[in-house]
């Protein structure tokens, strides 16, 4: 759309909590702290610090650049270089379309867990993992919260760019970093805390330095710092011509890191100190963690009550940010309305949503063709698939396909601010990073076991790639 007023950040506080809410998400508080702990510890950390170094700030400052130089959301922003490209930006729309048809069940999980803190679900800590199994995979309450859930996110998305994302992320980040470090004072004086400590950062490199594990730290990078869906593309485009995008880039990677470990240090020196076993996903936030507050006595409810706010927080401005950058599709190439867009997107999504949770407990069955219930066909498909080949995609557009001038032009700020690194971040993206995450694109992909998900995934992106000309 032409002509109409496009939101744009009104604070570079507010871009950087808004930003940095999408980058943290469950990938930091379920999945980091036990990849780091499960393969090499510190060794593992230093390997995943430097590839978001290496490749996610530099992937990160290329989305932010093709943003804010198109100044609209993905789509607009790869139609306007080359059309050809359409369908990477359509891709980018499909992922965040796809990942909330799962991602809120977990948000709503969440916020379920807010109110179950306090009510019975610690009195009984034997039944911890039972009581999650009969509430997950039960019908209605998931349900409820769900919708609770994508309600929440429509309160925000549809106040616009700064009245709903940036005001609410301005609150909820602090609020989740205030959280997380009350839990990390509480876990590090339990006596026996030590042993978190030595599993998440004693160093064992012979652990670390082999081929899968490099590869874990490199996908795990670029999915915790939404990289490869248009996400930051469209948070870059209501970035101001003035901005600083090097070092918001640098920023953004390093409150997400930063999270990462705090995250660690809020759950495992607990566990550890009450003698629980790692583990990754669902069944460490939602049995192990709570099991771990059972058994702390009246203080125990209130941490629980902490934990979950900050998983609901770190989860909910996620979801803002895939929920916009569908609404930005919309508004931007479709001139909908906000209110339109963001309503009517939600009621499909969440429609998405309960069939997904709904097929957790087989009360919907599996899908015919692809024999995995809906929920894991998301995240396989979006995660394993799409994600991948949009980091693939996004960095041979940028390093191919727009001008060398054109990027250096965009990111000095037209010459007011010359951004020292260039060179180097421009041989990144251009030969680096495409060889880079094309290994790990292709390696996750060949990890998928149900081999009918990936064949989809591929036809439905080269089916993109056909049609989207003509859309
Ligand atoms: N970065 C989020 C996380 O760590 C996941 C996510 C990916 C969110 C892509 C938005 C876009 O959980």
């Amino acid at each position: 759309m032409q002509g109409r007023e496009r939101g744009q950040w009104a604070s570079r506080f507010g871009f950087l909590m808004a930003a940095a809410g999408s980058a943290i998400g469950l990938g930091n508080i379920w999945r980091f702290p036990y990849l780091a702990g499960e393969n090499g510890g510190s060794a593992f950390i230093l390997i995943y610090i430097f590839f978001v170094i290496i490749l996610g700030i530099s992937l990160m400052l290329t989305e932010f650049t093709i943003g804010r130089r198109a100044k609209s959301s993905a789509v607009g922003a790869y139609k306007s270089v080359n059309k050809s490209w359409t369908f990477a930006g359509f891709l980018g729309v499909l992922t965040a379309f796809l990942i909330m048809g799962y991602y809120p069940v977990v948000g709503g999980w969440s916020l379920a867990y807010i109110f179950k803190s306090v009510s019975g679900l610690l009195s009984a800590p034997d039944s911890i993992g039972g009581a999650f199994e009969s509430f997950a995979y039960g019908t209605w309450e998931p349900l409820l919260f769900v919708l609770l859930f994508m309600a929440a996110n429509i309160v925000v998305v549809v106040k616009g760019v700064v009245g709903g994302i940036e005001k609410a992320a301005k609150i909820l980040m602090p609020l989740l970093f205030g959280l997380l470090f009350v839990l990390i004072i509480k876990g590090l004086t339990l006596e026996g805390a030590q042993a978190g400590l030595d599993f998440l950062f004693k160093p064992n490199f012979v652990d670390a330095l082999n081929g899968k594990v490099v590869l874990t730290a490199m996908g795990q990078a670029f999915l915790s710092l939404s990289l490869g869906m248009g996400a930051m593309i469209t948070y870059g485009s209501y970035l101001d011509k003035d901005a600083d995008m090097p070092s918001n880039a640098a920023m953004v990677s390093a409150l997400d890191t930063m999270v990462a470990l705090m995250a660690g240090l809020a759950i495992f020196p607990a566990l550890f100190a009450f003698g629980f076993e790692p583990k990754a996903g669902p069944g460490l936030v939602f049995i192990v963690v709570p099991t771990i507050f059972a058994n702390m006595g009246v203080i125990g409810p209130v941490l629980s009550v902490l934990f979950f706010t900050a998983l609901f927080v770190a989860a909910l401005t996620s979801t803002v940010s895939l929920l916009e950058v569908v609404s930005a599709y919309l508004i931007d190439e479709h001139g909908v309305s906000r209110q339109t867009a963001v309503v009517s997107l939600s009621v499909v999504m969440t429609i998405f949503c309960a069939i997904s949770s709904l097929s957790l407990g087989g009360t919907v069955p599996a899908l015919p063709l692809f024999n995995v219930p809906m929920f894991d066909f998301l995240d396989l498909l979006t995660d394993k698939v799409f994600l991948a080949s949009g980091g693939v995609l996004v960095s041979v557009f940028a390093g191919w396909f727009i001008k060398r001038e054109d990027l250096e032009r965009e990111l000095s700020n037209d010459g007011r601010k010359p951004f020292a690194l260039f060179n180097v971040w421009y041989f990144l993206v251009k030969y680096l990073i495409p060889v880079f995450v094309t290994v790990v694109a292709i390696s996750g992909m060949m990890a998928i076991k149900e081999k009918s998900v990936l064949i989809a995934g591929i036809v439905i992106i080269l089916g993109l790639g056909v049609f989207s000309k003509k859309l």
